[in-house]
């Protein structure tokens, strides 16, 4: 962290991920239209049938593993050339990392992450393995994805608020904000002079925000260009 630059947040959802081949899920075709929330994303669909739940995201870990950040995640990571980026992010994908960001707050948890299911501290590590039924946390619980399921607390949520209410110019690229307290969030960004949001398609741009409609790959990568433009040398 550099006291003297900018600060700046980059708030995400699944369309900055979605042009790496990664579904979103409220566009057509999108997760929770082949899905249903209530069969994969909740703790009682956990435990009615693990089986299907682990399933669904050993399918979504595979499919992140698989692809390659995109043009919006490197100019995101490119930012850090002039300002203090925190990126905080609805994803549970690593492809900001991958594409080279430092600070990423994960709202919704880590793909990568498995956990205990009857011990919220009790995270590890699990690369690109699945998760099976029968693999175990120490106390002998069956390990879940370390997700934040609907229903669940979000992750990180002091951190990520005092993040935003200091920054002062707020980027947010690829999510319908539908869901909450995620989306309400940006609410409390009053310090930023600078709102943008770039996404496809969007019910109601909040207020106060800028809507740059288009594709992430090809917008973020031009705003990023103008704002690094704008720091003095
Ligand atoms: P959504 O699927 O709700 O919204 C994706 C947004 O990205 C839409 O507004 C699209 O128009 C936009 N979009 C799609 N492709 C794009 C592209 N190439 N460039 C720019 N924008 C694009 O996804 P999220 O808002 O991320 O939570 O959904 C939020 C949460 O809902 C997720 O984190 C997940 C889900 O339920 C959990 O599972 C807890």
């Amino acid at each position: 962290m550099n006291d003297l630059l900018e600060k700046i947040v980059v708030f995400t959802g699944a369309g900055v991920s979605a042009e790496s081949g990664l579904q979103t899920f409220r566009d057509s075709g999108g997760l929770w239209h082949q899905h249903s929330v209530y069969d994969v994303a909740t703790p009682e669909a956990f435990a009615r049938n693990p089986g299907l739940v682990l399933d669904f995201y050993n399918e979504r870990r595979r499919g992140a593993a698989e692809a390659e950040p995109n043009d919006a995640h490197t100019a995101i990571a490119a930012l850090e050339d002039g300002f203090d980026v925190t990126v905080v992010t609805q994803n549970v994908d690593d492809l900001h990392e991958r594409g080279g960001s430092s600070r990423v707050i994960h709202l919704h948890g880590k793909l990568r992450e498995a956990r205990s299911s009857d011990n919220l501290g009790d995270i590890r590590d699990i690369g690109d393995a699945d998760i099976k039924l029968g693999d175990l946390c120490s106390r002998g619980s069956q390990l879940r994805p370390n997700i934040v399921w609907f229903g669940e607390e979000v992750q990180q949520v002091d951190n990520a608020l005092h993040i935003i209410r200091e920054a002062s110019r707020l980027l947010v690229v690829g999510t319908s904000l539908s869901v909450f307290p995620a989306a309400g969030f940006l609410g409390e960004a009053r310090n930023a002079r600078e709102k943008i949001i770039v996404s496809l398609d969007l019910d109601s741009p909040p207020r106060d925000f800028q809507w740059r409609q288009g594709k992430a790959t090809e917008l973020v990568p031009v705003l990023v260009a103008q704002w690094l433009a704008s720091v003095p040398a």
